[in-house]
């Protein structure tokens, strides 16, 4: 790296969630800059480097890979391009952000890690949960047992995606997003889940494709098992109205509920003087309203994790180890396929 104390990016896929979140985001960061911008949409490239002052703007993804000045790339792209500009970049030389899913199989996923491991750069996949100020107090208060021994996890995410998705688009293919909105907003929830209660083993599922014209499922409702024993329950869909994001956590001490219109409710017998959540009388019910995360943090889900990132990058912490993570979120969307389609218990593949 030539400039020490920055980590210059090209960020390839400028519409969709770069123009609404990235790119916004990337100004904010102390550790990267962005130098490029590439989409193949070449006038979506063009207005994204104007309108945030990048020096460089391009409609061939491929082309940013051969600038010298670009230490890391970010590929924001449909799933079904991840795998080759991934591997385009590692053999560039360059690190690699990968935008959730990694990729539409765990096969593309072994190829994106074996280059990177090749080339020696780093890979990870951006899960925003992990940079979620409000997500990363509630690991702390499982860690300190304040919930006790967890028995069950639920979660849902879902929204309208499948209706607005335009006739065309790759979001209405199985092929192209690696499944459907499980692949596409599911995933979210498995990473937290894999993050606060370890592996998952096994699988039985349930997924359709009821009122939108996709191929891929607009719901889904999956039972799993973790390998500690505990239960988890996910559900998702992209034919519902936005709003219904949640969360809940049961252990024999307490428990908490996650509801993203209606904030976090807490009960539990003992306190919790987290970052955010202020759960200091044991015994009472405690209600933290929305919006929940960290005040002065604009951004600041979109941004931490790359920081972090980043940081990685500055400090020579080379690594694969975030690429390998986001392989076994496929491994555990093709599980829960797998399971729907056989109507039985299917394991986790390693
Ligand atoms: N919260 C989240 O973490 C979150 C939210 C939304 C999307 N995503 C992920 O971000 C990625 C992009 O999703 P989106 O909603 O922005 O999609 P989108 O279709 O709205 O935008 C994709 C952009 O990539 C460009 N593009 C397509 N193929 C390309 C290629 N081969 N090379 C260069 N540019 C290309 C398109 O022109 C477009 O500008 C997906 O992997 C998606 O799962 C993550």
């Amino acid at each position: 790296m030539k400039d020490g104390d920055v980590v210059r990016v090209a960020l390839i896929g400028c519409k969709g969630y770069s123009q609404k979140f990235n790119l916004p985001a990337y100004q904010y960061m102390k550790n990267a800059r962005l130098v490029a911008v590439a989409d193949i949409d070449e006038q979506a490239a063009a207005r994204a480097a104007a309108e945030y002052k990048i020096p460089s703007a391009s409609g061939d993804p491929f082309s940013v890979l051969k600038d010298d000045d670009v230490d890391a790339v970010e590929i924001a792209t449909p799933n079904f391009t991840h795998v080759e500009l991934a591997v385009a970049a590692a053999n560039a030389g360059k690190h690699i952000l990968v935008q959730k899913p990694m990729a539409t199989s765990v096969q593309e996923c072994n190829t994106m890690i074996e280059a990177a491991d090749r080339a020696g750069v780093m890979l990870s996949v951006f899960m925003m949960f992990r940079g979620n100020h409000l997500m990363h107090d509630i690991q702390t208060l499982l860690q300190s047992g304040v919930l006790g021994r967890i028995s069950s996890i639920r979660a849902r995410m879902a929204h309208g995606g499948g209706a607005l998705a335009s006739p065309g688009s790759w979001r209405r293919s199985r092929r192209l997003t690696g499944g459907g909105c499980l692949a596409l907003l599911g995933v979210h929830w498995i990473n937290l889940f894999r993050w606060y209660l370890g592996e998952i083993a096994r699988v039985k599922a349930f997924s359709k494709t009821l009122y939108c014209d996709m191929e891929g499922d607009d719901v889904t409702g999956a039972l799993l098992e973790f390998k500690s024993g505990q239960i988890g329950m996910l559900e998702t869909a992209y034919c519902v109205q936005p709003g219904g994001d949640m969360l809940e956590i049961y252990g024999d001490q307490g428990e908490l509920h996650y509801h993203k219109s209606q904030g976090v409710h807490i009960w539990a017998k003992r306190p919790f003087d987290g970052k955010i959540i202020k759960y200091l009388t044991p015994g009472e019910h405690y209600h933290l309203a929305p919006p929940v995360d960290a005040p002065g943090m604009v951004h600041g889900m979109y941004y931490t994790f790359h920081e972090e990132f980043y940081q990685a990058i500055l400090e020579g912490k080379i690594s694969s180890l975030g690429g390998r993570d986001g392989r076994v979120d496929v491994a555990v969307l093709e599980a829960i396929y797998r399971a729907a389609g056989s109507g039985g218990t299917e394991t986790v593949l390693p």
